[in-house]
């Protein structure tokens, strides 16, 4: 394969990593104002927004590297994508499992396409590419796996929540 091709080919992967982030971001804003049942999850997801936001700068300094900037278009596209899917998943009162399906697939969606990334900087020999990428690989490995550890507990108190709701209609006074 040709430098030019595999540049842009990274190029390309950056700009819709940055798109990503961007409605990841925008799901994780939405959900974070309403875990107030859930401290334990708000908590990790407010340290994962804090992680997103300098993903999001790490993205942009592999760009500027390549005198290359993220794509608005993408960005607002996705970001839109992201509100959607979170108004969908606050429908019902399921809405903490919703919410933790889609950000278990979110973060392997994310992971994914940091190890895609990490193996194009790796192939164009960008070190410093590859390094920032790589931290933020690992952050999305760690919140994937958090997220896995944490699916059976949600349960568990999402069952002992609308139990207690139903009582709490059903009480006389
Ligand atoms: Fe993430």
């Amino acid at each position: 394969m040709s430098p030019e091709t595999a540049r842009a080919a990274f190029v390309l992967e950056l700009r819709n990593a940055h798109a990503m982030e961007r409605q990841s971001q925008e799901l994780m804003k939405w959900q974070a104002v309403r875990l107030a049942d859930y401290p334990d999850i708000e908590k990790r997801i407010r340290t994962h927004m804090e992680e997103t936001d300098e993903q999001l700068r790490r993205l942009e300094r592999c760009l500027e590297s390549l005198n290359e900037r993220p794509s608005i278009l993408k960005d607002t596209a996705l970001s839109l994508l992201g509100n959607l899917t979170a108004t969908s998943n606050a429908m019902g009162e399921d809405e903490i499992l919703k919410n933790m399906f889609s950000n278990y697939a979110f973060e392997h969606y994310e992971l994914a396409t940091y190890k895609s990334l990490v193996r194009m900087a790796q192939e164009l020999g960008l070190e410093e590419a590859k390094s920032l990428l790589g931290a933020s690989r690992s952050e999305e490995q760690k919140m994937a796996a958090w997220i896995d550890r944490h699916i059976e507990n949600v349960t568990d108190a999402y069952l002992e929540r609308i139990d207690q709701l139903k009582h709490a209609a059903t009480a006389p006074g």
